[in-house]
């Protein structure tokens, strides 16, 4: 039950102090410290001190980290990690210079997956994400949230909100859950797009809000996806059923997704890649928070979420992985933070507070998550590496050497 993780070189705590998040210069200060132990009671942190310090009673489990350093579990803000089939023939497409769009307009992109979605079991659904999941927290990610979306009729995205909320109860991670709906138009609404904002206002929401199947609605507020007005009417009445919004925006283009998300509280808008001097302007005078998905930019070879300009007007930032079978088939946040780094001139620091804290300030979890702290959840993840800044910067290979989640040692 109670566990004492000693001789940790670097504890990279990413302490708020009572902030919900952090932004601007605070990014930078993760509160590191040197030759740390932690105990954990219960799956809570009771006591940081020194090595020397912290002795050990009958009672509890020695964890010796043999001067690796730690740092809390990752917080995965945004992903898609329940869907069926895979689109590696569109990555070779993408490589011959066709573009996301074009390959969405010739019928592939979200709807393919969807078709393969649609096809498949829950169980089947269950056993790859699971799958998915423990690859995941091998790379350092104890929270994830979990977007539905590739269902995009009343009985499919049931079925996924269903698998998320089995993979809620049954799996190490900490799970939350997204209705996405919203993602894209189905074939049989091709030609009656308001048709199917009515099934998920009329339909979908009520059912899902009233079996508290999600915690958020999230909208893909898009050209040629979701229209603002369209936006505004599924996330307003999402909010009738105690859905909190989130919106994909900004991705292709600047449509106003951003400034609509401040206007609804939105918890986060996500993307950001088009988003505006009046979309930081805006974002400037509310708490949401701006996620931004370096993968998908990566992968899709698209311009990269003003990451700079965002921590400058102080708007607390996230950056999440966007894990899709379509924009970003990972599930790596070290591999996002090196690419923060690199393409965004975000510093090390920076990425980690950003894949931490206000990841789970995304979530709306900081106070249980996040950071190193005491009285929150024991999430922390251990690296075989000689500093916490080695770690996005020796990209591509995995440097986890042990997770601990809630206070128990996975064995993988
Ligand atoms: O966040 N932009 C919309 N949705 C996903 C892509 C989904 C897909 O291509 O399957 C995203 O990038
Ligand atoms: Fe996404």
């Amino acid at each position: 039950m109670n566990l004492l993780i000693k001789n940790i070189k670097q504890l990279v705590t990413v302490a708020s102090n009572g902030k919900s998040s952090k932004a601007g210069k605070e990014m930078r200060e993760l509160s590191v410290i040197e030759n740390a132990a932690v105990l954990i009671e219960n799956g809570i942190i009771q006591h940081i001190d020194s090595t020397d310090e912290l002795s050990t009673g009958s009672d509890i489990d020695v964890l010796d980290a043999g001067n690796r350093v730690a740092l809390p579990g990752f917080v995965d803000s945004h992903t898609h990690t329940v869907f069926a089939g895979s689109r590696e023939n569109e990555f070779s497409m993408r490589s011959e210079g066709k573009s996301y769009q074009d390959i969405a307009r010739a019928g592939g992109g979200i709807l393919s997956t969807m078709t393969a979605t649609r096809a498949a079991t829950k169980k089947e659904l269950l056993r790859s994400a699971e799958r998915r999941l423990n690859e995941m927290m091998r790379h350092g990610t104890t929270t994830a949230e979990i977007k539905s979306g590739y269902g995009l009729n009343a009985e499919s995205e049931t079925k996924i909100l269903d698998v998320i909320h089995d993979l809620q109860r049954d799996h190490y991670m900490t799970i939350v859950p997204t209705f996405l709906g919203a993602h894209a138009f189905p074939p049989e609404f091709a030609e009656d797009k308001n048709g199917y904002v009515e099934l998920i206002t009329n339909k979908m929401l009520p059912h899902i809000g009233g079996r508290q199947l999600a915690t958020f609605c999230d909208v893909f507020c898009d050209e040629g996806y979701f229209d603002l007005h369209q936006t505004e009417q599924i996330l307003l009445e999402a909010k009738r059923y105690g859905l909190i919004p989130k919106v994909h925006s900004d991705q292709l283009a600047a449509i106003g997704g951003t400034e609509l998300g401040v206007h609804l509280n939105a918890i986060s808008v996500d993307h950001l890649e088009h988003l505006t001097t009046s979309g930081i302007n805006v974002l400037k005078t509310s708490t949401t928070i701006a996620t931004v998905l370096p993968g998908s930019s990566f992968f899709l070879n698209q311009p990269y979420a003003p990451a700079r300009s965002i921590i400058e007007a102080n708007i607390p930032l996230a950056v999440a992985t966007d894990f899709n079978p379509g924009s970003s088939m990972t599930f790596s946040m070290p591999m996002m933070m090196t690419i923060a780094c690199t393409q965004m001139r975000m510093t090390p620091e920076e990425a980690i507070a950003s894949a931490t804290l206000n990841g789970a300030a995304a979530l709306g979890l900081s106070d249980e998550i996040g950071s190193i702290e005491v009285g929150k959840q024991a999430d922390i993840v251990i690296y075989d590496v000689p500093n916490y800044a080695y770690i996005a910067y020796h990209y591509g290979i995995n440097h986890v050497w042990k997770v601990i989640k809630n206070g128990t040692v996975l064995e993988f």
